[in-house]
């Protein structure tokens, strides 16, 4: 089955207004071709109505970094899923290492934002990944399987089509160490097995899988040719044109 590579940058806590408005204005006048590829952005939440005008008529998506599991409601500080489609965010990152590490989201929480999300008409890129110390234990799979059987509860088959799985190895996020092909590989290969047994063989072969962590122009080439890799997504390099263009180029089109 063919699944259109996606690759997505996420901005974490970076950028104002203007420097939104600037890097999208780069990359939209370099990326004149984005055929054959997926290409998106999850700016922080201020500045995505800024990302959804300045990519008006563009291919490129938008995604949100996370929100609140429910539609409304008094939840001082906090962000809706109605809000963010409002804002024309298409996805939303989900159970990214730092949500779960630092702002101590677990598996619950992170499985009912999927569904909330899901009912709201926003696609997930939901991340999951094992520590160093759990790598280190032999623990990589066992990890792995429990953070898909619990973010993934209850959904269906035919909501996996609206569902990204992004495999970060926490040790590899930010710290300019990727993880080795055979890591990747067998990471990539566990996941999409585990969504053959649970939810078949049609939603398995449609579901992409994508890798992050320390991702550049020099490893992307290298970790999109591995079989069950369609796509990465990009912290760090997200941030300027000149790092994120030949991650998108990696095939060296466009
Ligand atoms: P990095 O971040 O590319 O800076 O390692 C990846 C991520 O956290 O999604």
């Amino acid at each position: 089955m063919s699944r259109i590579p996606l690759i997505a940058g996420n901005w974490k806590m970076h950028k104002t207004l203007s420097a939104t408005r600037t890097l999208l204005a780069e990359l939209r006048l370099a990326l004149r071709d984005t055929d054959g590829v997926e290409v998106a952005v999850a700016p922080p939440f201020t500045a995505l109505a800024a990302a959804a005008e300045a990519l008006r008529g563009s291919a490129i998506r938008i995604g949100a970094q996370n929100m609140h599991e429910s539609e409304e409601g008094a939840f001082t500080g906090e962000i809706s899923p109605v809000m963010l489609t409002d804002l024309g965010a298409n996805f939303v990152i989900l159970g990214h290492s730092e949500r779960r590490a630092l702002f101590g989201e677990g598996d619950e929480l992170i499985n009912r934002k999927v569904r909330r999300a899901l009912i709201s008409d926003l696609e997930v890129v939901l991340c999951i990944g094992e520590t160093l110390e759990e790598r280190r234990a032999n623990r990589t799979d066992k990890v792995l399987r429990k953070q898909l059987e619990a973010g993934l509860e209850t959904v269906k088959p035919e909501e996996i089509r609206r569902i990204t799985i992004a495999y970060e190895p926490v040790w590899a996020i930010g710290t300019s160490v990727v993880a080795s092909t055979d890591e990747v590989a067998s990471a990539h290969a566990f996941i999409r097995k585990w969504v053959t047994s649970k939810l078949g063989e049609e939603a398995a072969g449609a579901l992409r899988i994508l890798y992050g962590g320390s991702v550049s122009g020099d490893n992307a080439a290298g970790l999109m040719a591995l079989a069950d890799v369609d796509g990465l997504l990009v912290g760090g390099a997200s941030l300027k044109p000149d790092k994120f263009i030949p991650i998108i180029e990696y095939d060296g089109a466009r």
